[in-house]
């Protein structure tokens, strides 16, 4: 047992304080309190008065208040513990076991509290002050709009190595350095960790700034510099946003986690007040723990990249000890190079609902995750992979959670290996006449087939001709916002160039085509533009001079249909096959066939296309 609020109130109430404050200071009755001449501060006409019911006493004068605990530290001067005990003993009250420590620890921390909240409303000064320019046109740029940045406590701290030693010197240089927000190295001066900086607060679940992530303005590194772990913040157990977001989560039934504080700040905004974030590191199970008090199966929201996928993975593993009937987790993965804060930006709140609403479940991430990680073309191989996936299962406390993944597991990998029977030779497909109306039906491409295939590569050359034609006709960009901000289009040169442009063209959607052009030119994307143009030799009618504007319209609508689904058709079609390879069915033959069939139309459709320019 620890000094529980409830023993410090009864430790009060069982304390006369009349009869205390008595032994040392002669009181008189008057009315229904005591008065006195005030200890704390000289005077001859009693402004001190005691009032027992209230278990207080207060100076007129001085101001001096307290309780009785208050006035064996600040008059008698005793440490916090040793009021208690004493005060305890008067009274004849046991003193709780444990615990000396615990008591110092959580007086030791109020005193922390006090000044990181003080700390906190520094930065936020600075930031509304004359300093803060830089840091306020930061967040401007970002969307971030000043109510969001005064909810989350953003604020700036001063690029100085002693403003906030100075602005906080009352708490002392050790509090300061126990806090993590001086640095102290060897017998130098003591110095402010965070300097001219974007200062995020973090709070703990009670909402008390415990911490500090600071970003750097502009560029340089770190990007992020974080308070140490301190008496207050651990953190392993801390999640951003947790105060906030817990009752968000109630609201809207559901946890979203994501990867960084900006994310988290920009969903809010956006109107997912639902999100927290870990603090640049791997979730714990404490966190998940958390987690799942708010929600039984809580949303990882996590970058398409290969970080963002790998700490996909080491959350699926470390929930596996905590999973029960009903509780798991669910994952999102976010196109490529976007977060969360870039894809509500870019495309809106309505993209990331989307997004929201399709999760894929723990068991296929863990599926899709083993089944791509070693090739299964050896006995060996395969036992590999049914190893792999049954120390997964194993790994699950639940009896019964247990054995249904284990059930689950070998079902699928009997599906997997099942022998295919090849008695049958592919049919030959009749093509679609050239012309013949398109029936568009996209087949829904399963998790899988987007774990086996890195295949569906968008068409570079298509990628191209579409971006030149964007750039002649920026005024198109608008129309297609939904399909041109999700394309994971190739990285380099060319993918900074299509972001620039569909960055641009949001901007100031009245663009014309030349000023993108001179816009592209000083942001240094004027050479790459300029060949981009010049190799328009493609021959479509958007990337030629003196097209109809109709016309380009329409064709230019016609070849991004086809470049988006390209590589969806590509992939669903490599997961059929690949699939065809392990058990033939019928149903999976004539799936590979359809898929192949909307390949070759899609062909034909960029064919005609061509053909159609040319003919004209
Ligand atoms: P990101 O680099 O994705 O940050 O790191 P972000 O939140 O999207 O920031 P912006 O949009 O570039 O401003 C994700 C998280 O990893 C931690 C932080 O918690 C960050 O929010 N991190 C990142 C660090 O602790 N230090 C770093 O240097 C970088
Ligand atoms: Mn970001």
């Amino acid at each position: 047992m620890s000094l529980t609020p409830a023993f410090l109130d009864e430790l009060r109430a069982r304390t006369l304080l009349s009869a205390l404050i008595g032994k040392t200071v002669k009181l008189t009755k008057a009315g229904r309190e005591f008065k006195g001449c005030c200890p704390f501060h000289n005077e001859k006409t009693p402004s001190f008065y005691v009032n027992d019911d209230k278990s207080f006493y207060h100076c007129f004068g001085c101001s001096a208040h307290g309780d009785a605990i208050r006035w064996m530290t600040e008059q008698q001067g005793l440490p916090f513990i040793d009021a208690v005990k004493e005060l305890a003993q008067a009274a004849g009250m046991e003193m709780p076991a444990q615990d000396r420590q615990s008591v110092e620890r959580a007086e030791r921390a109020k005193g922390l509290h006090d000044l990181m909240a003080d700390a906190a409303q520094f930065f936020t000064d600075q930031l509304n002050g004359i300093a803060g320019a830089e840091a306020r046109a930061v967040l401007e740029r970002r969307g971030i709009k000043a109510e969001t940045a005064r909810a989350f406590g953003m604020g700036y701290s001063p690029d100085s190595r002693g403003k906030l030693r100075e602005e906080l010197k009352s708490y002392g240089d050790p509090a300061l350095i126990e806090s993590g927000m001086l640095i102290k190295v060897d017998d130098k001066e003591p110095y402010d960790r965070f300097r001219g900086r974007l200062m995020i607060p973090i709070r703990d679940a009670r909402g008390r700034v415990i911490a500090f992530g600071g970003r750097v303005i502009g560029q340089g590194e770190p990007k992020y510099l974080n308070s140490p772990d301190t008496p207050l913040f651990d953190k392993g157990r801390t999640l951003y946003n947790l105060d906030r977001a817990a009752p968000a989560s109630r609201k809207s039934s559901r946890i979203i986690v994501v990867e960084g504080y900006m994310d988290v700040i920009a969903l809010a905004q956006a109107g997912f007040g639902e999100a927290v974030a870990p603090l640049g590191t791997a979730l714990t199970e404490h966190q998940l723990e958390r987690l799942w008090r708010l929600s039984d199966v809580p949303i990882l929201c996590f970058d398409g990249d290969s970080a963002g996928q790998k700490a996909a993975i080491r959350a699926a593993l470390r929930a596996l000890p905590g999973l029960a009937p009903g509780r798991s987790l669910r994952f999102v993965t976010l196109p490529e190079g976007q977060d969360p804060d870039d894809l509500v930006r870019a495309r809106g709140p309505a993209a990331f609902e989307a997004l929201l609403e399709k999760p894929e479940s723990l068991v296929d991430r863990l599926w899709a995750h083993e089944h791509a990680a070693e090739p299964l073309d050896t006995p060996e191989q395969r036992a590999g992979l049914k190893r792999r996936l049954m120390t997964h299962a194993e790994a699950i406390a639940d009896p019964d959670v247990r054995h249904e993944y284990q059930a689950e597991f070998r079902r699928r990998v009997e599906d997997l290996f099942a022998r295919p029977q090849r008695d049958f030779t592919p049919r030959q497909f009749t093509p679609r006449k050239p012309g013949a109306k398109w029936v568009p039906p996209l087949p829904p491409v399963t998790s899988q087939a987007k774990a086996v295939s890195a295949a569906g590569k968008i068409d570079r050359l298509l990628a191209k001709a579409v971006l030149a034609g964007l750039i002649r006709h920026p005024t198109e960009i608008a129309r297609h916002m939904e399909v041109l901000g999700s394309l994971k289009l190739a990285d380099g040169a060319l993918g900074r160039l299509f972001e620039a442009v569909v960055d641009l063209a949001l901007e100031d959607r009245a663009l014309d085509s030349q000023r993108l052009i001179t816009i592209l030119g000083s942001s240094g994307l004027g050479q790459i533009t300029t060949d981009l143009l010049r190799a328009d030799a493609t021959p479509y009618s958007f990337t030629q001079d003196g097209a109809e504007p109709e016309r380009a319209s329409a064709d230019l609508d016609e070849a991004i249909a086809i470049m988006v689904a390209r590589p969806e058709v590509d992939a669903a079609l490599a997961q059929a096959t690949s699939e065809l390879e392990m058990s033939t069915s019928d149903e999976a033959f004539q799936r590979q066939m359809e898929l192949l069939r909307e390949q070759r139309a899609l062909e034909l459709r960029l064919a005609n296309l061509i053909q159609a320019n040319n003919d004209a």
